[in-house]
């Protein structure tokens, strides 16, 4: 029989609704605990799904009492880190992190290093990489379908950090894994947004050139879009258009005019079915999950490598060297004292 595990949740709101669908769907997971500092809301959460737990309103008194086996932290971005450090040294064996990252590259890389250190797995919710049309995108390529892959377009609404996360995940994920080689970007200032506690700009453009020679432009909000969050693919024979939720847009193949993607029935439920049951099956078999934060780090490397191309307005070579901070922060702060 599956070995089943004990898991508390951390943060009681939209997202962790969102998990409780892929953590009900897996019967190895059993609810232990909740964590919230909105009891209310807790509570709430506790009721609706009828787990029945204790709620804790400090995640510390939930690791420390309730000691789950695995932790979905739900969570604004600046608690990424260190709700992940705390659960990692109370012998958490797996954090299953909402996206992005972290606020700063210097944190992406702390938890990277965190990670390494105790073995804790950690994932983020890119859960867009279990999306049916996805799966079937990154076989098409694989079988060639559309040629030789030589460019990309990848789009996303605001922000960078937020949203963008998830199409260079996805854009990433098109082409094996493959590092970006350089970055060259700007971003649009004139109105500062602020989600879950991050800054940051309305508006931003890139180019990426990736080690294996494909380009890519992306566009991050802004007028104009031709295509709303997703990636499109264009090879040498052919091309498609791929919605963040795998839903497809426009694709042809050259030499088969009639040719049509595969009708897929897209239910969102099931992206984070897979990622969860992804994550549990990776914890008993030791492989690297599919929304690793190896692949994270990756994905984040692009975008903070993005705003340090703004702060030096210069062409950015990756590995991100020298870097800690969230440039555009930087920036913002600069204007701000002067
Ligand atoms: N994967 C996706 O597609 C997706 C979509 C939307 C948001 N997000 C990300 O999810 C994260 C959370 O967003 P949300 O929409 O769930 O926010 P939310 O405000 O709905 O929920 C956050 C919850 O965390 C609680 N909280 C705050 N401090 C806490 C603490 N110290 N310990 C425990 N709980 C605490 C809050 O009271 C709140 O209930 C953000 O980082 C966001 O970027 C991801």
């Amino acid at each position: 029989m599956d070995k089943t595990y004990r898991v508390g949740l951390i943060g009681c709101g939209g997202q962790g609704r969102a998990h409780v669908t892929g953590v009900q769907a897996d019967p190895r997971l059993q609810v232990v605990a909740l964590a919230d500092p909105n009891r209310e809301a807790a509570d709430k959460f506790n009721t609706d799904y009828g787990f029945n737990a204790p709620v804790y309103t400090d995640y510390q008194e939930l690791l420390e009492k309730a000691k789950p086996d695995i932790a979905v932290a739900c969570l604004w971005t600046p608690l990424h880190l260190p709700v992940y450090r705390d659960c990692a040294q109370a012998g958490v064996k797996a954090v299953l992190s909402e996206k992005p990252m972290a606020p700063t590259w210097g944190d992406c890389l702390e938890m990277a290093r965190i990670a390494e250190q105790t073995g804790c797995q950690l994932t983020f919710s890119h859960q867009r990489r279990f999306a049916k049309g996805n799966i079937l995108v990154r076989q098409l390529i694989a079988d060639g379908v559309f040629g030789e892959i030589k460019r990309l377009d990848l789009y996303s609404p605001p922000n960078l950090l937020d949203c963008g996360t998830h199409t260079v995940d996805q854009a990433l994920s098109f082409i094996n894994e493959t590092p970006a080689r350089w970055v060259l970007g700007a971003a649009d200032t004139s109105e500062v947004l602020n989600w879950f506690n991050v800054r940051s700009e309305c508006m931003a453009e890139g180019t990426i050139v990736f080690q294996n020679g494909v380009r890519a432009h992306l566009q991050i909000g802004g007028p104009d879009m031709d295509m709303w969050g997703g990636v499109r693919v264009i090879g040498s024979e052919g091309f498609i258009e791929v919605f963040w939720d795998g839903n497809y847009g426009q694709a042809a193949v050259y030499k088969q005019p009639d040719w049509k993607p595969p009708v897929i029935e897209e239910k969102s439920d099931e992206h984070m079915v897979g990622l969860v049951r992804n994550a549990v099956d990776c914890l008993q078999s030791g492989q690297e999950p599919e929304a690793s934060y190896q692949k994270a780090l990756r994905a984040s490397e692009i975008l903070f490598a993005l705003y340090e191309s703004v702060r030096r307005r210069a062409r950015v070579e990756l590995p991100l060297t020298d870097v800690l901070d969230n440039p555009l922060h930087a920036l913002l702060d600069a204007e701000t004292n002067n």
